[in-house]
């Protein structure tokens, strides 16, 4: 969708980015454009758009400030104006012109890119489709096709994790899950495995196992590999995604107002399953495996209820006492099983608790872990992709919070610290250098959050994508 172009046709409409008012003459406007323009951005306004009969000139002034990452965020919410522009038009290419070359010129394409998301599967009417821009041309030298095209792929994996976590659990089963996890790796290019509940039951993954008896619908564990020649990494970064495909709280069911969100307490799995679409699609040179535990959390007459005591996959047992907490008990079993990769790291990413909301609120993600160095990479490039995160302790007095007296462990600490406790929990089944992502607030949004769209959000792919990129 996003395009490079060293030159382009004055008729098509354009988008310039400027610094300042000075550089309004190097833009192709008549005298009269210019005039107008000019008086629009004298009383302090950061945004004109010219309807020049044939085409749409919009002008954005970026905004003076020291914090580059914010000036970043400010223009990709620009885009909010020029869509509704765009779709009101219906205009179908769009070109983009940054007069000082920053690359502010491709923030702004995968801003626009990312506001064209829809979701329109299950509408019925013929003008079900709002978004109509196919092609962001950006007019640059400085732009290398590698830069574009690396774009393109994450683009794409946002929008298939979006997909992934709009699917309501009438039609994203664990199993239709892990079938589309296959169907994806044919086409951008990973290998899938996928463990029925047969294998599941036969490995033992008492976590996963207990969560699914309230089912009727068989639980998955799909393994991803990305594996490619020119690898720069001899042991695999492992990727692990809670995939709850609905989350009623089983026994302790959750009451109205919490639960009408909770098909999205797939979006880990759905940003692992996105970022590898992504990474295949850019052929990184590096080796990923993923893990996508999956299953729903209903009552049922063989629902797992409090009080029971499991036995997890890596033999720990588990009293658990809220049904609700099921999160962590299908991803110890496959943060368990990625120690047979001896990994050089571990992500797991997951919509794991309500505390992490409470914490930090909805826009940004909570990162505990062990690989200190890695957690502050994750925290600068949260930053520059405003997809934040801040980390949390994980001391080890949060560990006697879960301890059980008949179980090793329990599934749920007191109240407070609760993002934390399920952490500690996490932790007790990783013996390799790990990171923690709790996704809570800002998987899934209610109402319209500019570029990051209604419903799922993708977030984490950019995160992750950008943070692979850097290890390069
Ligand atoms: N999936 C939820 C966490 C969640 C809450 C995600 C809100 C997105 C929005 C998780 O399984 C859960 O229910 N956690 C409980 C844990 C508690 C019972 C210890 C919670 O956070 O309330
Ligand atoms: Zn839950
Ligand atoms: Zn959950």
């Amino acid at each position: 969708m996003i395009k490079l172009t060293d030159n382009y046709k004055i008729e098509e409409s354009i988008i310039y980015i400027i610094e300042s008012k000075d550089q309004l003459n190097k833009l192709q406007l008549n005298n009269d454009e210019k005039e107008y323009a000019l008086k629009r951005l004298e009383n302090e306004k950061d945004f004109v758009f010219i309807n020049s009969f044939f085409k749409f000139n919009f002008i954005i002034v970026v905004k003076k400030e020291k914090d580059i990452n914010k000036i970043k965020e400010d223009l990709r919410k620009q885009s909010d104006k020029i869509i509704k522009i765009i779709d009101e038009e219906k205009i179908e290419k769009i070109n983009i012109l940054e007069i000082s070359q920053n690359n502010y010129d491709l923030v702004l394409a995968e801003a626009l890119a990312l506001n064209c998301y829809d979701f329109a599967k299950y509408l019925n009417d013929a003008d079900k489709k709002k978004h109509f821009l196919k092609e962001i041309k950006v007019i640059s030298t400085n732009v290398n096709e590698d830069k574009t095209l690396k774009l393109n792929a994450l683009i794409e994996g946002v929008y298939q994790a979006r997909d992934i976590i709009n699917e309501p659990a009438s039609y994203m089963t664990a199993k239709k899950l892990s079938e589309t996890i296959v169907e994806l790796g044919k086409k951008y290019g990973f290998k899938t495995e996928v463990l029925d509940k047969g294998k599941i039951e036969s490995l033992k993954m008492g976590g996963i196992l207990a969560v699914n008896r309230g089912s009727i619908e068989p639980p998955t564990f799909s393994i991803m590999e990305y594996i490619p020649e020119n690898s720069i990494n001899e042991k695999p970064i492992v990727l692990v995604g809670k995939g709850l495909v609905f989350d009623t709280g089983g026994i302790n069911l959750k009451p109205s107002g919490f639960i009408e969100t909770m098909k999205s307490d797939k979006s880990g799995a759905a940003a692992v399953i996105g970022l590898f679409c992504a990474v295949a699609m850019a052929k990184l040179p590096l080796k990923l495996i993923g893990l996508i535990p999956a299953t729903d959390n209903r009552p049922g007459n063989n629902a797992y209820v409090p009080q029971d005591i499991i036995t997890m996959f890596d033999g720990t047992t588990v009293e658990v006492l809220n049904t609700d907490a099921e999160g962590r008990l299908i991803l110890a079993d496959a943060l368990a099983y990625a120690k047979k990769y001896s990994p050089e790291l571990v992500i797991d990413i997951a919509t794991l608790t309500g505390a992490a909301i409470v914490a930090v609120g909805e826009k940004v993600s909570a990162i505990m872990g062990n690989a200190k160095n890695e957690i502050k990479t994750f925290y600068n490039i949260g930053l520059e992709q405003w997809e934040r995160v801040i980390e949390f302790p994980l001391w080890d007095d949060y560990k006697e919070l879960i301890k059980s007296d008949v179980a090793d462990l329990k599934n749920v600490g007191p109240r407070w610290g609760g993002a934390i406790t399920a952490a500690k929990f996490l932790e007790h089944f990783t013996d390799y250098p790990w990171i923690h992502l709790d996704i809570a607030g800002p998987a899934y949004s209610e109402s319209r959050d500019s570029y990051r769209g209604i419903g799922g959000t993708g977030f984490g792919v950019r995160l992750i994508f950008n943070f692979l990129l850097n290890r390069i």
